[in-house]
């Protein structure tokens, strides 16, 4: 695995707008009300903030891009947010059959996958080694159907299996040309799958998505408790950051293993103790 960082087909350097420092601000404070907010600069978790100054003010609600992105969204009928507080829920998984489902209905979908760090949407749709093309329009995205477009950074790698390692504002410099460069044309819907948690690029997806309108979150579980504690703080994001909360998928429900079949050749399921030696007859008879 390298860590370098890919070289993205760009056109210009992405340079740190006020929105992006900001981003880093909040590197080092994770209890930043953001910028956009009534308190911005005041509350009490401000004190000592770099930008404080210019939220205050009101300098850094600014940022020229929410134009650019509100020009480019205002073609986009409806974007709807896959999220999950929990890794792993099938967010990906979920949102390619969402974006199939109506593109099987004759809407025209465009599926954007803002997992910067795990990308997962092109080897999910059996698009790994497509690249996406940039015009005088902008990037054009990857087709997996006439109406149903893709774009990810996972097209963007040379490699991969190349691991992407950036901070805050690098993402949100991505996640904004992936907002303002992306030739999506019209669209009924935009589905957009997102990493684990409430990070950057929620941050910045929300941040630049509200200037134009997110129709809401639709949030993934899975049965288990420890999925669900992590959803609820994602269920909380939403309500801080004023999403509609379209509503919340219980993956995996049904995937159920007969404890019988534990041990057995075909379930491929043993438990192996710390040092890899198999205890499967000694747990089973717990
Ligand atoms: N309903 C399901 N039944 C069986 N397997 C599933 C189901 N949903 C997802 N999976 C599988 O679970 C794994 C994780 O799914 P997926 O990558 O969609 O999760 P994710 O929430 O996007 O993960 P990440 O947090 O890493 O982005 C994948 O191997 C996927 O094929
Ligand atoms: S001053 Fe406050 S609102 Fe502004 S970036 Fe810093 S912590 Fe966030
Ligand atoms: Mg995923």
């Amino acid at each position: 695995m390298s860590s370098e960082t890919p070289q993205l087909p760009v056109s210009q350097p992405i340079t740190p707008s006020a929105q992006a420092q900001n981003e880093q601000a909040k590197e080092v404070n994770s209890t930043c009300v953001g910028p956009q907010s009534e308190m911005a600069g005041k509350a009490s978790s401000c004190a000592g903030c770099p930008n404080q100054s210019s939220c205050a003010s009101g300098e850094a609600k600014v940022d020229p891009a929410l134009e650019a992105v509100k020009d480019r969204m205002s073609l986009v009928k409806h974007i709807i947010l896959v999220l999950s507080g929990k890794g792993g829920v099938g967010k990906s998984t979920f949102s390619a059959q969402l974006a199939f489902a109506l593109a099987q209905k004759g809407k025209q979908v465009g599926l954007l996958d803002v997992d910067i760090c795990g990308p997962s949407i092109p080897r999910m749709l059996g698009l790994v080694g497509h690249e996406v093309h940039q015009s005088a329009s902008g990037w054009s995205p990857v087709y997996v159907e006439d109406n149903l477009g893709v774009m990810s950074i996972g097209f963007m790698l040379p490699a991969q299996d190349d691991a992407i390692i950036w901070r805050g504002p690098r993402k949100n410099g991505l996640i904004k040309q992936f907002l303002t460069d992306v030739n999506w044309n019209e669209l009924d819907y935009l589905i957009v799958d997102t990493p684990p948690g409430t990070s950057d690029e929620h941050i910045s997806i929300v941040q630049y998505l509200k200037a134009s309108h997110i129709d809401g979150a639709i949030v993934v579980t899975t049965p288990q408790e420890v999925s669900m504690a992590d959803v609820r703080k994602e269920l909380n994001f939403c309500r801080k950051t004023g999403i509609p909360v379209l509503g919340v998928v219980e993956n995996m429900a049904d995937i159920k293993i007969p404890l019988s079949s534990i041990g057995q050749a075909h379930s491929g399921i043993r438990f192996v103790d710390a040092d890899g030696s198999d205890i499967t007859e000694k747990t089973l008879q717990l």
